[in-house]
């Protein structure tokens, strides 16, 4: 009787022990699995230098984050055709398999952020994931998008870019995305936004493009952009954009453009009557030349304030060098010239130095002081930027005064200040052409345009006088 009983106690635990083995067999040693709500693979944190061999093909969601995996190979996850999530978040990848995503045709979000050692996926990575919803490679060091990268992914809603070392934006990289509704490339060094890079993004409603180096915007780069209600650009090398971009965003509502160095002269003009119109919420935007307007904010000067061309009103940086000799400026107006009959304002060359110190004394306080733009970031960094200067005077009380700086000619044949006889140095005549030619600022100096063209505009009469007393212009 004993043996029998122990026969039987001994074939209990084996069926016991095998029903155990039949249910956690499946799952891969470092991982737990379950199958409410969804079908689970779950290890992350396991330390784990692979993916697991033995994921259960009936996982609908694989959490593998916050491990060491450095690759991910071909077809890893193949077997799990019913795959909707996978996360591999924060592990050490430096390269996937161009096939490794093959088959997941129900992937839904896809998670492969914070790998820094990435730094470049196949253009055929993300292929066939028709019903991609979200895509994240943000923190991944990728220096380009490669063509194609996103080739095919109409579901996809939310793409994260930001945090990256990309360099450029392709021609028509989200061209197939027409749901994408938020795209954040945010903290790259993008340094222009060219004509095609946002087509067919018509249901894009936020775009994060702060903390780059945008220095241009193409004047139709936001052409399908009619859904956008969020537009970041602060933190840029903007000194000009141009606002004929911003027309068609007809849903907007909040724009920050503060912390860029903006010329505040006539051919921000476009800009400013933009601004003026505009209903929705808005940085400051202040202004980093002219100097007498430095720190001053853009969206509050007044139409009169904006005259002249401010380019060497500071030696240096340059505002606007046109870039790579192939590329068109991009939409910087013409310096323009100013209102008929207008004040003093932009002929008076003589006292620059001065008129910056002038103004000095009314800059509010807590505001940058002339010349200094790295100060009031935090002003704007609410969500929106929206704080008004409420220390700041009326706009009105500050009197343009009969203060262009130096090399503010634009004024037209008849009153060329550039040209005057205060101020009559060869590279002074010669901003005005500079700053007319819209592009080709930086060398003042180094511009070897004779003296006669760069002061072509200038009336005989005048020309001849100041050829008798310069010698030349
Ligand atoms: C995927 O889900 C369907 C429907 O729930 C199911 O019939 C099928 O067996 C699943 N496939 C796998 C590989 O588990
Ligand atoms: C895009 O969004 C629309 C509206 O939400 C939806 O009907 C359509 O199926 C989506 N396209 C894809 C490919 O998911
Ligand atoms: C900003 O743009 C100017 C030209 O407009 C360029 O010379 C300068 O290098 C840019 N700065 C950065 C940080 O990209
Ligand atoms: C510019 O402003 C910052 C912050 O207000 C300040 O720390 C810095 O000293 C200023 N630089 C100059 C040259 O005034
Ligand atoms: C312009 O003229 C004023 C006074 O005549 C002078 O102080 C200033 O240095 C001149 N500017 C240049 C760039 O020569």
């Amino acid at each position: 009787m004993k043996r029998a009983s122990a026969r039987g106690s001994q074939l209990l635990a084996w069926v016991l022990w095998l029903q155990a083995w039949r249910v956690a067999a499946p799952c891969p040693g470092a991982c737990v699995c379950y199958s409410e709500p969804k079908v689970t693979t779950s290890c992350p944190q396991q330390g784990l230098q692979a993916v697991p061999a033995d994921i259960p093909a009936a996982s609908q969601r694989v959490f593998l984050h916050g491990n060491r995996i450095a690759y991910v190979p071909a077809a890893g996850f193949r077997a799990c055709r019913n795959l909707t999530i996978l996360w591999l978040h924060s592990n050490a990848l430096a390269h996937i398999d161009a096939a490794a995503f093959s088959g997941l045709a129900l992937l839904e979000q896809l998670d492969l952020s914070d790998n820094a050692q990435l730094r470049a996926v196949d253009p055929a990575t993300f292929r066939g994931l028709g019903r991609l919803h979200t895509l994240h490679l943000d923190r991944c060091g990728l220096r380009e998008l490669g063509p194609g990268l996103f080739r095919g992914l109409a579901a996809l809603q939310y793409l994260y870019l930001q945090d990256n070392g990309l360099q450029a934006l392709p021609d028509d990289a989200f061209s197939d995305l027409g749901n994408l509704t938020h795209l954040f490339l945010h903290g790259n060094r993008i340094p222009s936004v060219p004509e095609r890079a946002f087509r067919g993004l018509h249901s894009l409603d936020r775009l994060l493009l702060h903390q780059n180096r945008v220095a241009r915007v193409h004047p139709h780069a936001f052409r399908d952009l009619g859904r956008l209600m969020t537009l970041y650009l602060f933190a840029n090398n903007l000194s000009a954009l141009p606002a004929e971009a911003l027309a068609p965003l007809r849903s907007l509502q909040y724009l920050r453009l503060n912390d860029n160095p903006w010329v505040c002269d006539c051919r921000a003009r476009p800009l400013w009557a933009w601004l003026q119109q505009f209903r929705g919420s808005s940085s400051e935007l202040p202004c980093s030349l002219p100097a007498r307007l430095a720190g001053r904010d853009l969206k509050r000067l007044a139409a009169p304030d904006l005259e002249g061309c401010a380019v060497a009103s500071r030696p240096a940086p340059p505002i606007w060098t046109g870039g790579p000799a192939d590329e068109e400026p991009l939409g910087l107006p013409k310096c323009c010239q100013p209102d008929a009959m207008d004040k003093a304002s932009v002929l008076e060359a003589g006292r620059p130095a001065s008129a910056g110190n002038a103004l000095k004394g009314r800059v509010p306080p807590g505001d940058i002081a002339p010349g200094n733009r790295s100060g009031p970031r935090h002003i704007n960094d609410s969500p929106f930027g929206t704080l008004p200067g409420s220390a700041e005077p009326p706009l009105t009380a500050v009197q343009p005064e009969s203060s262009q700086p130096p090399g503010s000619p634009t004024t037209g044949p008849r009153r060329r200040p550039g040209c005057s006889r205060k101020n009559r140095t060869r590279s002074q005549c010669r901003l005005g052409q500079a700053g007319s030619g819209g592009g080709g600022s930086g060398g003042v100096e180094g511009s070897g345009a004779p003296p006669g063209l760069a002061c072509g505009l200038v009336p005989l009469a005048l020309t001849l006088v100041l050829w008798t007393v310069l010698g030349r212009c």
